[in-house]
């Protein structure tokens, strides 16, 4: 029986204690922060899940026998090796690995280096250095920032100058350290997926498919967000697909970081752009998906705690095969108007109860807080997180929204388009 620290506050965290909570060999569940609505599920102490001295200490205390750390921030300070130093287990990559995530240009020499298939690109630090490049380039032109930015650190324009300018304005600190090298690179063409796959260092299981909405508003018009809703399993990446990126872009990347003396363990996150051609990598994460995550927590069938032990003790070959709940899940997610923008706090989420009541809905919740009188508020930008399974994909996404008809809440918006692709 184990003590599991979770760490994170969002709505991949309550997905992630949700499905802890159900492990016969879970004994005690602290999250740090977590949040109102994980009060029920878990312990929850009040440290930031990007305080990493906070959340050593933390561990120090509670003496978990596994810290599983839902958000990057801390994985790139290194809380996963501090965490190795007084002897606590971490799910998570080492700060070494996690560069995957939190260096853009780390990754494309990576790419480079192992022969990985992604988007032909140059890493610059300087706007002469921007242009020139740029200049090579047919539009559309897409630029990254190199470090991690909140999802917002990626600009895509079919203008030169436009182009020019974003150069100019991030290398100028736009994003502050993050942006002080940039990755401009070549448009690339096809349908976004994203695969995740469980890692021991040297073994990689994947776990399944997702397709994420990262525009905020219907149509993938409109600014780029954290992701407004999700579904899994995504048709392209069918059986064939998922062999052919574990071939050509998984395995490679494990043996890679094997090669450069940092291991990845975690679960890696590969954000694909597939055509005919096959597939390319995008970006990778170190950590879930968030919404993506909800959704694979609802189609998981088997116990998530083991799956994660064997990532961290290096005998994820011996993991009994993953099984997937054959109902297809979705997941649209509530944000307050404005978002990706700052936005007010504290309207109220009217609902709930009702919109929670189909037995194929969850929700689960990710920027809200309970009020005395125990009615929730909105608490951030992205609130709340309706997923929902159906015997197929369509009827998933009717439950959601179905759901979500029940839910009173003018100060807040949804994309009504969630998995169009797919329908
Ligand atoms: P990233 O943070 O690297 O995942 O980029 C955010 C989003 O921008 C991705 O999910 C894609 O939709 C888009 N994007 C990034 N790089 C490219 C590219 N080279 N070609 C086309 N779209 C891209
Ligand atoms: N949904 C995209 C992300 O977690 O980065």
């Amino acid at each position: 029986m184990m003590k599991i620290m979770l760490v994170g506050s969002g709505g991949r965290e309550h997905a992630l204690a949700w499905k802890l909570a159900q492990s016969p060999i879970l004994r005690e569940l602290i999250i740090a922060p977590g949040s109102d609505a994980m009060a029920n599920i878990g312990r929850c102490l009040p440290v930031s899940a990007e305080d990493v001295d906070g959340l050593l200490a933390l561990a120090k205390t509670e003496q978990p026998d596994l810290v599983v750390i839902g958000p990057e921030v801390a994985l790139a300070e290194g809380l996963a090796d501090r965490l190795a130093e007084i002897g606590i287990a971490a799910f998570g990559p080492s700060a070494a690995a996690a560069q995957l995530e939190a260096s853009k240009t780390f990754t494309k020499d990576f790419c480079q280096q192992h022969n990985i298939p992604a988007a032909r690109s140059c890493n610059v630090e300087a706007y002469a250095e921007a242009c020139a490049y740029l200049d090579t380039l047919p539009s559309p032109y897409v630029l990254k920032a190199d470090g991690l930015a909140a999802g917002k650190g990626v600009v895509i324009t079919d203008d030169l100058d436009e182009a020019k300018q974003a150069a100019k304005e991030m290398l100028a600190g736009q994003f502050g350290a993050a942006s002080k090298r940039l990755v401009i690179e070549e448009f690339l063409k096809g349908e976004e997926a994203s695969l995740f796959v469980l890692c021991d260092g040297k073994t990689a299981v994947p776990m399944v498919g997702a397709q994420d909405h990262k525009r905020a508003f219907d149509g993938d018009k409109g600014p780029n967000t954290g992701g407004m809703g999700c579904y899994s399993p995504a048709p392209i990446l069918d059986a064939a697909m998922t062999t052919r990126v574990m071939r050509d872009i998984i395995e490679p990347t494990l043996h890679g970081m094997i090669a450069q003396g940092s291991p990845f363990c975690g679960v890696l996150y590969a954000g694909l752009m597939i055509d005919n051609n096959g597939p390319k990598l995008i970006e990778y994460n170190v950590r879930f998906g968030d919404p993506e995550a909800q959704v694979l927590m609802r189609r998981l069938q088997n116990d998530l705690l083991p799956a994660l032990l064997a990532c961290v003790n290096g005998d994820l070959d011996a993991l009994p095969a993953l099984q997937w709940d054959p109902r297809p899940g979705a997941c649209v997610v509530l944000a307050t108007k404005g978002y990706p923008g700052t936005t007010p706090k504290g309207s109220t989420l009217g609902g709930l109860v009702k919109a929670g009541q189909d037995t194929d809905v969850e929700i689960f919740h990710a920027g809200t807080k309970q009020a005395p009188s125990g009615e929730w508020l909105a608490n951030g930008g992205r609130v709340l997180n309706i997923t929902a399974l159906g015997d197929d994909l369509g009827q998933a996404i009717a439950k959601c929204y179905q759901a979500i008809e029940h839910i009173n809440w003018p100060e807040g918006f949804c994309r009504s388009d969630i998995g169009w692709r797919a329908l």
